[in-house]
């Protein structure tokens, strides 16, 4: 038996298979290696996980219909997909993208695994469906129906698609809304690289709404905990929780603890708001501590030193 991770060149989804085969599993990664960004990094990822026992990859874009159709993939028992075009800020740029891979694309997901007959289907949602929904932990029925970006909208859409094919075909899925997700390996496009890069060249950092903005900061390790048991529930139905840490975290002490851990003083660019982001987000974890055993350990000051080693090896000293 297998599990099928999509988006695994990605950068939760390489963290998540190199722990699903760790622990023993046999692991089928498929990514269309698209260029969001630098694909180097995306194959430097891939390179860590090719030649380990148990892993075969597959490049495949998942919102390609027929390529879906066509995959054989016997022996596939579960399926966590982790594969979207991500990103909040994108969305306002190329909105189609979204649409193919987060809502078409994640169609092809839940129909192999109908034609799998999967016995659990896990999938990456997002911290974003919470709109501005407010200060303050948010748990997993606070309101989802105000989407302040077309990220976010399609992955309430996959939520509600998911829903309704839990419901049709019988079989068990989990929608994990993840919420800001660093550590080594990260994303080019989120804050701590962004940051770490402009720092460390002297440049200015753009801080959104005169840094009045707070994340709930979750470290990889912790997020692929939860992910890993999340994968191992064993109630039924479709069940969705949030993966954060339980802190919302101001974004000055975040930028001060990297300064700290980059050992460089950041010159600041401050900026208003931008359309599509939200003010605030804290996860109420509470439900998937009591259903997994969620428990993230992992606060800023021991995350941020951990992503920055990891920088400073990956893209030398001076960048
Ligand atoms: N990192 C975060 O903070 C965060 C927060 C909330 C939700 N998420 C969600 O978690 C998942 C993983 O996020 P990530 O940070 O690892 O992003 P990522 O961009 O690093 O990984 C996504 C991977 O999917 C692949 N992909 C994109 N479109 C594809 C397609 N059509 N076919 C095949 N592969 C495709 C990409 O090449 C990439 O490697 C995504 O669904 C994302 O929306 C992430």
């Amino acid at each position: 038996m297998s599990i099928l991770v999509t988006g695994v060149a990605g950068f939760i989804g390489m963290h998540a298979a190199a722990a699903l085969l760790a622990r023993g599993e046999v692991v089928i990664g498929i990514d269309n290696l698209d260029d969001y960004y630098d694909p180097t990094l995306k194959q430097a990822r891939l390179a860590r996980l090719n030649g380990l026992p148990g892993f075969t990859f597959l490049r495949a874009d998942i919102a390609d219909d027929g390529a879906m159709d066509r995959l054989a993939l016997d022996g596939v028992d579960r399926i966590l997909h982790l594969a979207a075009q991500a990103g909040v800020r994108y969305s306002l740029e190329n909105p189609r993208a979204y649409v193919r891979a987060n809502i078409a694309g994640h169609l092809n997901l839940l129909e192999l695994a109908r034609r799998l007959e999967v016995s659990h289907f896990v999938y990456a949602s997002s911290s974003s469906v919470y709109g501005d929904a407010g200060s303050g932990p948010l748990a997993v029925d606070a309101p989802a129906d105000r989407p302040l970006s077309l990220y976010a909208a399609t992955k309430r859409s996959d939520e509600l698609m998911t829903e309704c094919y839990a419901h049709l075909y019988g079989f068990r899925a989990t929608g994990l809304r993840y919420f800001t997700v660093y550590g080594p390996w990260g994303r080019p496009d989120m804050a701590p690289t962004l940051f770490a890069r402009a720092m460390l060249a002297g440049e200015p950092i753009r801080v959104f709404n005169r840094g009045r903005l707070a994340r709930d900061f979750t470290f990889v390790e912790d997020a692929v905990a939860g992910t890993l048991g999340a994968l191992d529930r064993t109630g039924e139905g479709h069940r969705i929780y949030n993966i954060g840490n339980g802190r919302a975290e101001p974004l000055m002490r975040f930028i001060e603890t990297l300064e700290a851990a980059l050992g460089v003083e950041a010159r600041i660019d401050f900026r208003p708001m931008q359309p599509g982001d939200v003010l605030e987000t804290c996860a109420d974890i509470g439900e998937a501590a009591r259903h997994f055993g969620y428990a993230p350990r992992t606060a800023i000051d021991e995350g941020l030193p951990r992503f920055s080693s990891w920088y400073r090896a990956y893209y030398g000293p001076d960048r």
